[in-house]
């Protein structure tokens, strides 16, 4: 199968007060397109900010990050912004909403970016996908914690992603609404091919990837297909 991601020798350093700490060290591996996989490892153990590596969100200190072919290391931040635009969907640990809009118009904006048509009726569906129909108008701040994740959700859904990076999405939900937001997940996967790359501490949601990658102190240290895989 193609591979819509290939991380190699990937390290990322930060300097502070004169010592360099380094937060990942020389992280090799593969992502096959349409695949489901599962990133787990203890707190501060480097989860979050590979995954912002990989969605070229933040820039590597050494290594390569191609995603669909593409050297994200060469680009300019437009370019990235573009990228990022046209593949990738990303889920944050902390929904990351921007809360001057309601939770309809955040839904809406990546559709604006990519100038789609009926943006706001294919909105309006995506919220009722995530249970959200009626709080449309609502701003972030009026919203749960798992409200905004399930916004945070129909965003990152709204442009059709190639490929998801999801950050503890069911880490704020009860497990009645981490069920369903669990099955979304799986059935954009199922349906559009959409590949899942998603950090979790939820053991269940991990089982039900292909695929699980162990890190701990910045490396990969396990790399497991599960029984789907
Ligand atoms: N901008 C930064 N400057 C310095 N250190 C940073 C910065 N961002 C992250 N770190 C450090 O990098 C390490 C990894 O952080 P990261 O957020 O990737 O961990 P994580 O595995 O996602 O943890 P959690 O499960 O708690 O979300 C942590 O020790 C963190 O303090
Ligand atoms: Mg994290």
């Amino acid at each position: 199968m193609e591979n819509i991601l290939n991380i190699s020798n990937l390290t990322k350093t930060y300097q502070s007060a004169g010592r360099t700490l380094t937060v990942l060290d020389n992280i090799n591996f593969t992502v096959a397109a349409g695949s489901t996989n599962a990133i787990v490892g203890p707190s501060g153990s480097g989860k979050t900010t590979l995954l912002g590596l990989c969605a070229g969100l933040d820039r590597a200190s050494a290594g390569i990050v191609e995603l669909n072919g593409i050297n994200l290391g060469k680009l300019t931040e437009d370019q990235l912004a573009q990228v990022r635009n046209q593949y990738i969907g990303f889920i944050f640990q902390n929904f990351q909403l921007l809360p001057t809009l309601t939770a309809l118009e955040n839904v809406m904006v990546p559709l604006e970016l990519r100038r789609e048509k009926n943006i706001k009726a294919r909105s309006l569906d995506l919220l009722d996908k995530v249970g959200l129909s009626d709080r449309g108008h609502h701003y972030p701040t009026q919203l749960s914690g798992g409200e905004q994740q399930r916004v945070s959700l129909a965003r990152a859904f709204s442009n059709a992603p190639r490929i998801l990076f999801a950050d503890e999405p069911t880490g704020n939900l009860d497990a009645e609404t981490s069920e369903k937001v669990v099955k979304l997940l799986f059935d954009l996967n199922k349906e559009a091919g959409t590949t899942l790359v998603v950090v979790t501490h939820d053991l269940e949601l991990a089982a039900k990837t292909q695929r699980i990658l162990r890190i701990k102190g910045g490396r990969l240290i396990a790399d497991d297909l599960t029984i789907n895989g």
